[in-house]
């Protein structure tokens, strides 16, 4: 996509008042997230609705930025900031198990945090559940690493990308 064609898109939507108007949690009566951990630890951050089947978003759980998707009916959580240049990957494409980030392409695969562009730069992971109609966080399963920078996976040039 690319962070100018990101850009746009989020403009785009803000402007024509259509950010939220696919999200389906609209049409039902709306449930407060329980706002304490459960027993085990596992941090409630959506609704089951909230988050369609192939998409993302980035939600906070553990003092942390995290990406929860939804893919063939389960629920996956990763390291949300992109290991070149912090993006939001709760905010990228989702295409089969992997999001391009939304920024410079890069790619990942959600289920494993690995990183298909640089090997050495995977996200970590996350456990998730679902219970009561709702998606929680539980442990880090996996880390990820804290390098960053790198070449773009876009075409575009670093100068480019700063215009
Ligand atoms: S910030 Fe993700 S590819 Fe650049």
């Amino acid at each position: 996509m690319g962070i100018r064609s990101f850009i746009r898109r989020k403009v785009a939507e803000k402007i024509s008042g259509t950010a939220d108007a696919s999200n389906p949690v609209h049409d039902a009566p709306v449930r407060p997230l329980p706002t304490a951990p459960d027993p085990e630890g596992f941090v409630a951050v959506a609704r089951v609705n909230d988050i369609r089947p192939n998409t993302g978003r980035t939600v906070s759980a553990h003092g942390l930025s995290i990406a929860v998707f939804q893919i063939e009916q389960r629920f996956y959580a990763i390291d949300d900031a992109c290991t070149h240049e912090d993006a939001p990957l709760g905010e990228g494409d989702v295409r089969g198990t992997r999001v391009v980030c939304p920024y410079h392409d890069w790619v990942y695969d959600i289920p494993t945090g690995a990183c298909l562009t640089d090997p050495t730069r995977p996200v970590g992971c996350f456990e998730t559940k679902v219970d009561d109609d709702f998606v929680w966080v539980g442990k880090r399963t996996s880390d990820g690493t804290s390098l960053r920078g790198g070449d773009h996976a876009d075409g575009l040039t670093t100068s480019e990308h700063a215009s």
